[in-house]
């Protein structure tokens, strides 16, 4: 009857969903540069080519195993620091100075895209799918920055679930209102859950904020594969976006990364404007993350008496589980899927 087991990917620090993984501020890799990664477990070289482009790559050289973050990137390719091998940005062979022709050899590439302030890399060998998005920002230009960088004691799914623990608001956030969620998924890997109450008359600060909704209070979270999470928050006339970029290190463990974003306001004052926006965007992200920021070091998950309010996280590790599985620094795809019978234990309760 628990919630994690050996079989499930939720909450394994050996297993992670297939998919879209935040790797390095896009700052932080300038042209002509190569950066060494460790993501998920393996050891990556990643480096931006003469065009602009990001070109993820396997770490070690096949020749004799140097790490090629201590190569040098050439136009769009990347030159092995130890004899000079050369590989472009397939990943093929190209030069072997020494024999004055390349050998038949190529290292693995991983596709890239950058989108808000991050390089992002696909993990899996399947063709990538969409990148995490904000879904209410899917089709309109917007404005981000990057907030803070951080490592907690648990692992990402553990830390993403804070987000709909409906009951948790009220007792360490102290919110005057009850949350009830309503889920829908956007697609096999990305799942909304969205707040559905209006809630909290006898709370005064919900009267006198009342006007400013038209319906409910706006608070959802958008999952993407199960790693990252997009928070929409705000009365009607001005939405917050929070996301949260997590992936797993050693022994399950999280490495986070928080982006604020805003929609695109015009010209030198929509430039402003945006400026003070996404900076009370950080201080609503940084209230959040306060109130429990200690338990996240020292939690054992394991939901054994999940209630009523827990609903949706039991919805939560469900779509985590239905989601194809990697294993932690092999990348090798998980042989024997997720029983039904261990997503059906959820449901009984
Ligand atoms: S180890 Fe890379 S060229 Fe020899
Ligand atoms: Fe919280």
């Amino acid at each position: 009857m628990h919630s994690t087991s050996t079989t499930s990917i939720f909450n394994n620090p050996k297993l992670f969903v297939e998919g879209w993984y935040w790797a390095l501020p896009s700052k932080k890799l300038k042209i002509g540069k190569v950066k060494a990664v460790k993501l998920l477990g393996r050891n990556l070289a990643i480096y931006r080519g003469a065009s602009g482009q990001v070109i993820a790559v396997d770490a070690y050289c096949p020749h004799m195993g140097a790490h090629l973050a201590e190569g040098k990137v050439e136009g769009e390719g990347i030159r092995c620091f130890f004899h000079n091998w050369k590989y472009d940005e397939r990943g093929i062979c190209v030069e072997v100075p020494s024999l004055g022709k390349p050998l038949p050899v190529c290292i693995k590439t991983w596709s890239t895209a950058e989108k808000y302030g991050m390089i992002w890399v696909w993990v899996g060998e399947d063709k990538p799918s969409k990148l995490p998005f904000v879904p209410e920002l899917e089709n309109v230009e917007f404005d981000y920055i990057l907030g803070t960088r951080f490592v907690k004691n648990c692992h990402p799914n553990v830390l993403l679930i804070n987000a709909i623990d409906a009951h948790h608001f009220n007792t360490v956030h102290n919110l005057p209102l009850e949350i009830v969620f309503d889920s829908q998924n956007l697609n096999s890997n990305a799942i909304t859950f969205s707040n559905i109450t209006r809630g909290g008359d006898d709370s005064w600060l919900i009267r006198l904020i009342r006007p400013l909704y038209r319906n409910e209070v706006t608070y959802s979270m958008c999952y993407w594969y199960g790693n990252t999470g997009t928070v929409t928050l705000g009365p009607d006339f001005l939405h917050f976006y929070i996301i949260f970029a997590l992936r797993m290190l050693e022994d399950g463990k999280t490495e986070g990364q928080t982006i604020l974003v805003t929609r695109k306001r015009n010209g030198f004052l929509g430039w402003s404007v945006n400026r003070v926006l996404l900076w009370l965007t950080q201080q609503v992200g940084n209230y959040f993350a306060k109130g429990d920021t200690q338990v996240f070091q020292t939690i054992q998950f394991d939901l054994k008496i999940p209630i009523k309010a827990d609903q949706s996280i039991l919805q939560f590790i469900q779509h985590v589980n239905q989601q194809k599985a990697l294993t932690w620094k092999t990348w090798e795809t998980v042989d024997s899927p997720i029983s039904s019978a261990s997503l059906f234990e959820h449901e009984q309760h």
